[in-house]
């Protein structure tokens, strides 16, 4: 490029910087490419997600992991925001995901994020698929999947809105099943094996992992009651 055309793209980018400097642009009217490269403490929120999915159905996952939820989508029917802590891991579903515009990868803890980031009454399905077990006994006070966390849920998601959790650990299972039990006012609940297919979701990693060794899965189902 020679020194004309430099100068040329120069004023062109400083031109729109101006731009978007006056405009003064809300987050929520950036466009869904802008969205895609945030990382979660800049978000503020909540975000108007309605606006970006318009007639599609708004689904989140928790703990993308590999990122095959996300990337089952149905982008005519719908758009899927995840959330993953691990630099490692969030940073592969991003480039797997980085050419889709229905597709939000976040890094950060969902479990927090998600009632930071979400209006009430908007999500359809929230998907926590193998979600770390906390297995030692010293670390079961960190289990996030508490009565406590379902009520929030509960505020964000529509009226017939489902959180969907697959679990391999038995004593896991035990404890998200005693806590299902106390929000039977705000949910139906269904404790059932965890089949994929039923809820047109793929196997993900984790599943193939934990079936390789033979464990078995449990499937919770909570839908929303009106
Ligand atoms: C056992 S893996 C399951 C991954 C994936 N769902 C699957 O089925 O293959 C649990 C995932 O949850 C992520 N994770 C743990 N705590 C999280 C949190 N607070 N917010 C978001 N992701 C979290 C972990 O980094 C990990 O990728």
């Amino acid at each position: 490029m020679n020194e004309q055309a430099w100068q040329f793209k120069r004023e062109v980018q400083d031109f729109w910087k101006k731009v978007i400097k006056r405009l003064q642009v809300p987050f929520f009217t950036l466009t869904a490419n802008n969205l895609k490269s945030t990382t979660y403490p800049d978000l503020p929120g909540p975000l108007d997600w309605q606006k970006i999915a318009g007639e599609r159905k708004i689904h989140v996952e928790i703990g993308s992991g590999h990122g095959e939820v996300l990337l089952a989508n149905n982008r005519m029917k719908s758009i899927v925001v995840g959330y993953e802590i691990k630099s490692r891991f969030f940073r592969l579903s991003q480039r797997k995901t980085r050419r889709r515009d229905d597709i939000f990868v976040y890094k950060g803890s969902g479990y927090e994020s998600l009632a930071l980031h979400f209006k009430n009454d908007t999500i359809s399905t929230l998907y926590i698929l193998f979600p770390d077990p906390w297995h030692k006994k010293k670390h079961a006070r960190r289990r996030p999947l508490t009565e406590k966390f379902f009520a929030r849920v509960a505020q964000k998601l529509k009226k017939g809105g489902t959180i969907i959790i697959a679990t391999d650990w038995q004593e896991y299972s035990d404890f998200i099943g005693s806590e299902v039990q106390k929000v039977t006012k705000q949910y139906e609940i269904t404790i059932c094996p965890y089949v994929p297919d039923d809820y047109s979701l793929p196997i993900t990693h984790y599943h193939q992992k934990w079936a390789r060794k033979g464990r078995s899965f449990t499937a919770f189902v909570l839908k929303k009651l009106g």
